[in-house]
């Protein structure tokens, strides 16, 4: 075996890149859209279902993604737990990466598929989706504000009640001046046990 397989430098290169570093003006070529929708499609699948969806948000239609989530925070966020800092974040996350994508996860018919398996499908189709990022270096951030659970998302994105918003995925291209972030994981030792 080689002392490091392509592959493993792909995935330990794979960072979360927050929109703030990202630069809103910089297009992200089509083609490498196309290119992470078509990798992301590879994902398993249980049964062949294929419960992945992608909503793609550009230019103007990222503000109402902004105005949608921070009318489902307003409305869903008890008094008690509202943050200022967090309604502006949702706001303001959309507008700086110039593109967002709503990861959707659409039920499959057929029953012996659990929904929890459907949801594994979509989250191994969103890592495809980072490491192709990533390896282009585009910066890439998997984000799950509370809100996306709710019937308001739902309606807003063109969900039936069995399908469900797992997340929103910004990329961008980082802006001059800023690095690739690095990130830590304890020793996966701790995590393997042979039996
Ligand atoms: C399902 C899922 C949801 C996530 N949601 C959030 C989030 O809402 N906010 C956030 O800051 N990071 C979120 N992250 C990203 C993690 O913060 C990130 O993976 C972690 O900080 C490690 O950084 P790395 O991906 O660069 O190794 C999410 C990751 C996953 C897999």
């Amino acid at each position: 075996m080689p002392e490091e397989l392509p592959v493993s430098k792909i995935i330990r290169n794979r960072r979360t890149v927050k929109p703030a570093i990202m630069d809103s003006q910089l297009e992200v070529p089509r083609e490498l859209i196309d290119e992470l929708f078509e990798n992301a499609n590879w994902a398993p699948t249980h049964g062949f279902t294929e419960p992945w969806r992608f909503k793609v948000f550009t230019g103007e239609a990222r503000h109402e993604l902004a105005l949608q989530l921070q009318k489902l925070y307003t409305g869903h966020t008890p008094e008690d737990q509202f943050r200022q800092d967090k309604l502006d974040k949702l706001g303001r996350n959309p507008l700086l990466a110039p593109v967002v994508i709503a990861i959707c996860m659409r039920r499959g018919d057929n029953p012996k598929i659990p929904v929890v398996e459907e949801v594994e499908a979509v989250a191994c189709a969103v890592q495809n989706m980072h490491l192709t990022a990533s390896a282009a270096g585009l910066g890439a951030f998997w984000s799950s504000p509370p809100v996306l659970d709710t019937e308001g998302m739902r309606n807003f994105l063109g969900l039936r009640d069995e399908d469900c918003c797992l997340g929103l995925f910004y990329l961008g291209w980082l802006r001059e001046g800023e690095k690739w972030p690095e990130s830590i994981r304890q020793p996966v030792s701790e995590k393997v046990e042979w039996m």
